[in-house]
């Protein structure tokens, strides 16, 4: 246990935010010790994976804890399916990249997805047309209320866009321990209905693609229009893509003939990055925070040196204006602490 610890390599933001006390741990045995201790001091608790979806805006007057908790393991239910399960403190990408290796297909569309896996139920990460329910087995986690273990399975997660029980009533209840994926081991569904999949693999002269030219593919979108959070402090798309009542939707397209959407059923998903650049955010920076050049939706630490309060400052002007314009309230997609 640390104290006063900086926070500023452990969020992909790069803000400064300092804890009060800090544990890494690795062990589930190491996880109940620090858990207690926050108990017996009357600490809050901060769970810290990869650290790709939060926005520190203060210091945390409580125990930051960061899982490290490894390993991955696979047991064959069949010749075609296999179930992989992966430690919490996992890298997302590596394991991806592990299972193409061993050529287990189902992740591929998840490549370069930054973050680690026991965060990847909390808001069922998803891209370029697949969400992580779509080969979710089951998790295990620690439920704080009694410490013991439990398990969910894919109903019980409640799986949504960008949405599951973890951010809804399990809201700071369960800590995520291992994610248990379906695999398959071949016939490989190859998922290429997402436009830009398409393109890519044109580009790349690829007709019928492996699980690992997917991967690729996904991999070569991404660095092309991402910032690498290594390189510029980001968390991705920083809010979520808007659902409308399509009624609504028509009446914008009246008035924004170039307006986008996805029906489903009576509602329509409004691409957020639009809605943003139509505001005339692409690119522009206030301060130290600035909304990226190439994709809108994300928000950037562009000097290096915001702080956490800039950065929702910035946010909420962004809110403001695209409420302002299209009557549409755009939701966070990253954490606020
Ligand atoms: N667009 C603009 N201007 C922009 C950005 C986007 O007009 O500045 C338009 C694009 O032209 C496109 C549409 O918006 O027609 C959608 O853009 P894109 O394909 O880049 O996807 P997105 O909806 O902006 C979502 C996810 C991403 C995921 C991609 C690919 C959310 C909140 N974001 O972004 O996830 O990688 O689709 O599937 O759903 C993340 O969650 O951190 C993330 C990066």
């Amino acid at each position: 246990m640390q104290e006063h610890f900086s926070l500023k390599p452990y969020n992909t933001f790069g803000v400064e935010a300092q804890a009060k006390y800090f544990a890494e741990v690795s062990t589930l045995e190491e996880l109940k010790e620090a858990i207690l201790f926050a108990k017996n001091h009357s600490l809050p608790l901060l769970f810290l994976g990869g650290g790709s979806n939060i926005l520190l805006t203060k210091d945390f007057d409580g125990i930051a804890i960061k899982l490290n908790l490894k390993g991955i393991s696979e047991e064959s239910i069949n010749e075609n399916e296999v179930l992989v399960t992966a430690k919490a403190g996992e890298n997302w990408h590596e394991l991806v990249m592990y299972c193409l290796q061993k050529n287990y297909g189902g992740l591929e569309n998840l490549s370069l997805i930054p973050g680690n896996v026991g965060t990847s139920p909390m808001q069922n990460i998803g891209a370029y047309g697949t969400e992580i329910k779509d080969i979710f087995e089951s998790c295990q986690v620690l439920d704080l209320q009694d410490l013991e273990l439990k398990t969910f399975n894919l109903e019980q997660c409640r799986f949504g866009y960008r949405d599951s029980i973890f951010k809804q009533e399990g809201k700071g209840r369960y800590v995520i321990l291992e994610v248990i994926f379906k695999l398959t081991q071949k016939d490989h569904h190859i998922k290429t209905e997402y436009g830009a999949i398409q393109s890519e693999l044109k580009n790349m002269g690829i007709e019928t693609p492996t699980i690992q030219d997917i991967s690729k593919a996904v991999i070569h979108i991404r660095q092309s229009k991402l910032p690498d959070p290594k390189e510029i402090g980001n968390a991705g798309s920083f809010f979520k893509n808007p659902t409308i009542p399509l009624a609504q939707f028509e009446a914008l397209k009246q008035k924004f003939e170039n307006i986008q959407g996805y029906p489903n059923g009576n509602q329509v998903k409004v691409p957020a990055g639009w809605l943003i650049e139509q505001c005339g955010w692409k690119g522009k920076q206030i301060g130290n925070a600035a909304s990226h050049k190439l994709q809108s939706l994300v928000i950037i630490n562009a000097t290096g040196s915001a702080t956490g309060k800039e950065i929702f400052d910035f946010s909420t002007e962004i809110i403001n204006s695209v409420k302002e314009r299209f009557g549409i309230e755009l939701e966070r997609e990253v954490n606020i602490i």
